[in-house]
């Protein structure tokens, strides 16, 4: 079962870490969520904010290929890339995947800068 590494958040998870065995087809956005990484989710995960971003360093071509829904709100993230997603759209498949966690989201993106 693939492993899943989050890099290091300022925030959200300052030491990074790392996750052993997770099942494929776990939500990413879940995953982070019921261990206690705090990533925003403001639509609650149902694909309508972009609060949720995350790139995909090592492993984005396992994932199943974003909806137009997703890739429109991805349009409007902070420091999109290649291989962004929505986490809550985004399900481990089965291969090691490598999560960064942007440094901001759009919110504070409106609110800091
Ligand atoms: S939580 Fe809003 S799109 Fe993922």
């Amino acid at each position: 079962m693939p492993k899943v590494t989050i890099l290091p958040h300022p925030e959200l998870c300052p030491e990074g870490r790392e996750f052993d065995n997770v099942k494929t087809g776990k939500n990413i956005c879940e995953l982070l969520l019921e261990n206690d990484i705090e990533i925003e989710h403001a639509c609650e995960r149902s694909c309508a904010c972009t609060t949720c971003h995350v790139i995909i360093r090592q492993g984005f071509d396992s994932l199943d290929e974003a909806d137009d829904i997703e890739e429109d709100l991805l349009d409007q993230a902070w420091g999109l890339e290649a291989t962004s997603r929505l986490s809550c759209q985004a399900c481990v498949a089965d291969e090691d995947l490598v999560v960064e966690i942007p440094k901001y989201t759009i919110n504070h993106a409106r609110e800091h800068h």
